[in-house]
């Protein structure tokens, strides 16, 4: 194991997409960020120098940051945001991780520019549990918006309704040509050798919109998810959800005809949200050598891809992962459960006077809101991580985050009366290592929708999801306690539920959210509390001396 050492300077930069040319927030002039890489068992250091007029954070998705949790990143919880003119060095150690994850900005909508692949490889010598591939291909999926994200969301806040949809869908920052006024330098290619095998690292970098991928003309094997491995298996359409990463190997072996060819790459939503959304496919290009100039890169063969909302083909393809559970890989999934939390997860409405007045444009009147068994989560004006750690509680947090919602009711039929949340910093107190169930059940009630929910510094066991209400008395017996696969961030389907467990073994303060940055503004958050261990490696350490402050 080594140390990896790099250096962010967060800088404006000017860029183009789509002929509108803006200056962006990024990370050494370059968007999407700097790939960074890592052996497992290394120590990664990132210096940050903050250069551009806004705060900012960097969260290391998916890194347990096993005691390290002061680098976690997500501001006001782990940190206080690093202010215009300041440094910080995140420090943290990569442990029992391997795969893809990635990196990006913790900070209000920042990470819609701010985000780059984070390739953890096996230690010097350790093969993977598959062929080795040719080359390695990280492929961000992102959003570009032509406004200023930032604009966008503040826009959404002062009003109460929903925000602008993006622009483009993008592939490594490129929308490729079924934008207007995009073409050939637009567009991401990938060259293929006729019969070589290449490993897509996939990230989902979009902020609001979980994605189907395919490939026209090859079938994927996927082999990885956040970084642990899965038993592989194939598949012609990926769901991707934001947050979420994804090794898939992909054969040059078009079919059916010969070599000389070019396909397109194609990403497309997959939303059940009411109201407006992008529906646009986007396309980059697999192109075999050989290929001649392709110059009707808007006529390429594209896939076929599911409807936008065909909720069916994403729970199919959800079921289908597996932890890889070999005698080299074995996977450690919790039998016995200490405590057990059911968490009621959607939208919900904020009376209009609650904020800034005026005209209100969520439902009826109301502003948009989002919670977690109906509490909404205000945002602290300093680190919980700070508070904890201090034993500062007071006018920061309260412990009392609800273990189940307030009122129980048909979360997949007729909503309550009453679709108001509540607001606060509540938290769940746990004791070091405790084992830890919790149903995520999906509400309806401003329409079902599904929502990637997002762990800091675990990964969990996904051991069962369904559809409808929970049914403790049923489902729990279903569960899969063999090979479930091990995940930071999963979808809560669209009117149905997912069961996750976890070990509390990392003592700090993680948040849990969704990953569509639209409804973590909207509240859609809780934390968890878990307190230090009898051992001295079972403590949170002191926060090194250049954590931000607020
Ligand atoms: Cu990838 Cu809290 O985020």
């Amino acid at each position: 194991a080594r140390t990896r050492r790099y250096t962010f300077n967060v800088t404006m930069a000017t860029v183009t997409r789509l002929c509108v040319t803006k200056s962006i927030p990024t990370v050494n002039g370059r968007f999407p960020g700097p790939k960074v890489v890592v052996r497992e068992g290394d120590r990664l250091v990132v210096q940050v120098h903050n250069n551009i007029n806004n705060n900012v954070t960097f969260h290391w998705h998916g890194v347990r940051q096993l005691r390290s949790g002061w680098s976690d990143g997500p501001s006001y919880i782990t940190q206080c945001p690093i202010r215009p003119g300041q440094s910080y060095a995140y420090d943290f150690r990569i442990v029992g991780q391997r795969g893809t994850l990635w990196w990006h900005a913790h900070f209000s909508w920042l990470r819609a520019t701010l985000y780059g692949p984070l390739l953890i490889l096996p230690p010097r010598g350790v093969p993977y549990p598959f062929p080795k591939p040719h080359t390695e291909v990280p492929l961000m999926l992102g959003e570009w918006f032509n406004a200023d994200p930032e604009a966008v969301i503040k826009q959404a806040l002062q009003t109460g309704g929903g925000p602008n949809v993006s622009d483009a869908y993008t592939f490594n920052g490129l929308p490729g040509p079924t934008y207007n006024c995009s073409g050939a330098s637009d567009t991401f290619k990938l060259r293929v050798q006729p019969g070589k095998t290449y490993l897509l690292r996939l990230v989902n970098a979009a902020l609001n919109d979980e994605l189907f991928f395919a490939v026209a003309n090859h079938t994927l094997t996927v082999v990885q998810a956040d970084a642990s491995y899965v038993k592989p298996f194939t598949a012609d359409t990926l769901v991707i959800s934001p947050g979420q990463t994804m090794d898939v190997l992909l054969t040059a072996a078009a079919s059916p005809s010969s070599p000389a060819a070019a396909f397109a790459i194609a990403v497309a939503p997959y939303t059940n949200t009411v109201g407006t959304f992008d529906n646009t496919t986007a396309i980059a290009v697999l192109e075999y050598d050989g290929a001649p100039q392709q110059s009707a890169l808007r006529s390429l063969p594209r896939p076929a891809l599911p409807l936008y909302n065909d909720t069916g083909a994403v729970a199919n393809f959800s079921a289908r992962f597996r932890s890889l559970a070999s005698a080299q890989y074995p996977a450690h999934v919790p039998r016995t459960v200490d405590r057990r939390f059911f968490f009621a997860v959607g939208l919900g409405a904020d009376q209009c006077q609650s904020r800034v007045n005026g005209t209100c444009q969520g439902p009826n009147g109301t502003r948009f809101a989002a919670s977690m068994n109906n509490v909404s989560f205000t945002m602290p004006r300093t680190s919980l991580l700070q508070a904890h750690y201090q034993r500062r509680y007071s006018g920061v947090l309260t412990a009392n985050f609800p273990a189940a919602p307030p009122v129980p009711f048909n979360y997949t039929g007729t909503p309550p009366n009453n679709t108001f949340v509540t607001h606060g910093t509540r938290v769940v107190p746990l004791n070091f290592n405790t084992t830890v169930e919790v149903v995520l059940q999906d509400t309806s009630i401003l329409g079902a929708e599904s929502h990637p929910l997002h762990l800091h510094g675990y990964d969990f066991f996904v051991v069962g999801q369904g559809f409808g209400n929970y049914d403790a008395n049923n489902d729990t017996a279903k569960y899969n306690l063999v090979d479930p696969v091990q995940r930071n961030t999963i979808s809560v389907p669209t009117a149905g539920w997912v069961a996750i467990r976890f070990v509390a073994d990392n003592p700090g303060v993680w948040i849990m959210h969704c990953h569509l940055d639209v409804h973590l503004s909207w509240g859609l958050a809780m934390a968890w509390l878990v307190n230090d261990g009898p051992l001295p490696n079972q403590k949170l350490p002191p926060p090194p001396s250049d954590v931000p402050r607020c």
